[in-house]
């Protein structure tokens, strides 16, 4: 069956960038990787609110090992559609990570900003073992001296929106990735 977006107050119609069927394709190999990389093991995957939920959702239902979950909600970006260059910390984590294999999931790396803050609040944590996941990953820009584990897909310098991600809070519902 056909879907069609209304992208009512939109002056151009956003062209679709990866199919749904290319994520869900997609997300099974990360799952697969991820359940070889963890078998026996019990991690806690960390969601970055708010962009992140779709994928993280999506990628836990695909695993095979038993996990947790929790959130961390950060901001950088408000509305607009460039970073601020500051990372504000709006919710911390509730769940005991001291000791834990933890994966924190984001649904994008842009300039890694996010991403370098994360992991400085993380590793003060003392977690067992410290991973990233990210649906996409924007390399060229990043500016990320470490590896991320788990990508999705790299993808050039574009604004894009949907699965999770917004262009001032909208579109996050949209089952494909777009592009402004
Ligand atoms: C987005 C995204 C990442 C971050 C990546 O969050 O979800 O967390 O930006 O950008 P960076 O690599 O340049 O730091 P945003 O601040 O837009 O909040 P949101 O998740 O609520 O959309």
């Amino acid at each position: 069956m056909g879907f069609s977006f209304n992208f009512r107050l939109e002056k151009k119609k956003p062209r679709k960038y990866i199919s749904e069927r290319k994520i869900k394709l997609r997300v099974r190999e990360l799952a697969k990787q991820i359940n070889k990389d963890y078998s026996g093991k019990c991690p806690v995957f960390i969601g970055v609110l708010n962009g992140s939920f779709i994928f993280l959702a999506d990628l836990i239902r695909e695993l095979s090992i038993e996990c947790e979950i929790d959130f961390l909600k950060l901001s950088s970006y408000g509305d607009s559609m460039i970073s601020s260059g500051k990372v504000k910390l709006l919710k911390d984590l509730n769940a005991e990570i001291k000791g834990r294999d933890v994966v924190i999931v984001e649904d994008i790396v842009d300039t890694g900003l996010s991403l370098k803050f994360i992991k400085n609040l993380i590793t003060g944590a003392k977690p067992k073992s410290l991973r990233f996941a990210t649906l996409l990953f924007k390399k060229d820009i990043s500016k990320l001296k470490f590896k991320i584990d788990y990508v999705g897909f790299e993808i050039p310098n574009e604004f894009v929106v949907g699965y999770g991600l917004d262009f001032a809070q909208r579109y996050r519902n949209l089952k494909g990735i777009y592009v402004f």
